[in-house]
């Protein structure tokens, strides 16, 4: 499926190039690509919040048709107003689950997440994982067996995004949903996902696909692995060239010293070397 935008100043932006992927029942599939490349217009796409200018969307089986997928946007999409336990028990209280009965399950949600003892608490009085923590609650709890996450975890510190990975993988495990995770973290796609796909710069299609061949329930010290080393030199080395070439590519300008090359002749910045 392919898709258009209309930008403010009148003119088409296209956005997707027919992008053709399969998603399988129970598979957690990561997606990496430049900046603009279409990830997120994907994610909208086949959470039914986008339609694709051309092409379509089949679900083979469809047993999700009357559950929204969740989403997990990297700022959280999580409720200021609402308490800790009324934002985890906000996707139930939406499709009518009774208050106690929404909140009992909330809680349960918060006990394995770590967060019980902020039930009460207001988001803002979280530190920034633990609003991670539980915006991943609020999407779990839904029951939704499909799960669409952007960026969810872009906006942590390194050290709290390592370990909100290995939470993740560790739950991913235990629920296996299907999930579609969109990253700019290779190491963060391949220790968590199934398949990696990378996509071309805009207009985004799917230009590789990645199996990722480690078994489940997976030690995150596989990162420190050789074969995880090659793998992420092979997803690296495909990105890298998206990154180089699309029209929304960096330029670096030449050093003024020296008889470097720009590799495949790409624009110079004004005033580099000649
Ligand atoms: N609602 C919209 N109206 C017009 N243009 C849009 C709209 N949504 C996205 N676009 C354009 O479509 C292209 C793809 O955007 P998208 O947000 O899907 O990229 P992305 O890969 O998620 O980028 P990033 O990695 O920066 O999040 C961009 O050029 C963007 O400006
Ligand atoms: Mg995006």
């Amino acid at each position: 499926m392919g898709k258009f935008f209309v930008s403010p100043q009148g003119t088409d932006v296209h956005a997707l190039e027919e992008v053709s992927l399969t998603l399988h029942e129970g598979e957690f599939v990561c997606v990496v690509g430049p900046s603009g490349c279409g990830k997120s217009t994907l994610l909208r796409i086949i959470g039914g919040l986008e339609t694709p200018s051309s092409g379509r969307l089949v679900r083979r089986e469809d047993p999700g048709a009357t559950l929204p997928n969740a989403f997990v946007f990297q700022d959280f999409g999580v409720l200021p107003w609402l308490t800790v336990l009324a934002n985890a028990a906000f996707g139930l209280r939406m499709r009518g689950v009774r208050r106690r009965q929404a909140e009992t399950a909330a809680f349960h949600w918060l006990e394995r997440m770590g967060l019980a003892d902020f039930a009460d608490a207001y988001p803002d009085q979280l530190s920034g994982g633990m609003r991670q923590r539980l915006a991943l609650a609020r999407a779990f709890i839904t029951g939704s067996p499909v799960l669409l996450m952007d960026e969810p975890l872009g906006s942590l510190d390194p050290q709290t995004r390592r370990l909100m990975q290995e939470h993740l993988l560790e739950l991913w495990e235990e629920e296996r949903k299907t999930v579609v995770l969109v990253t700019h973290s290779i190491d963060e796609a391949i220790l968590l996902g199934d398949r990696v796909l990378v996509m071309s710069a805009r207009p985004g299609r799917v230009t590789d696909a990645f199996e990722v061949p480690f078994v489940r329930p997976r030690d995150p010290g596989i990162l420190d692995g050789a074969e995880f080393g090659r793998l992420r030199a092979r997803v690296w080395d495909r990105l890298r060239e998206q990154l180089t070439e699309g029209p929304d590519a960096p330029r670096p300008s030449l050093r003024a010293t020296g008889t470097s090359t720009m590799p495949g002749g790409t624009a110079h910045a004004a005033g580099s070397a000649p």
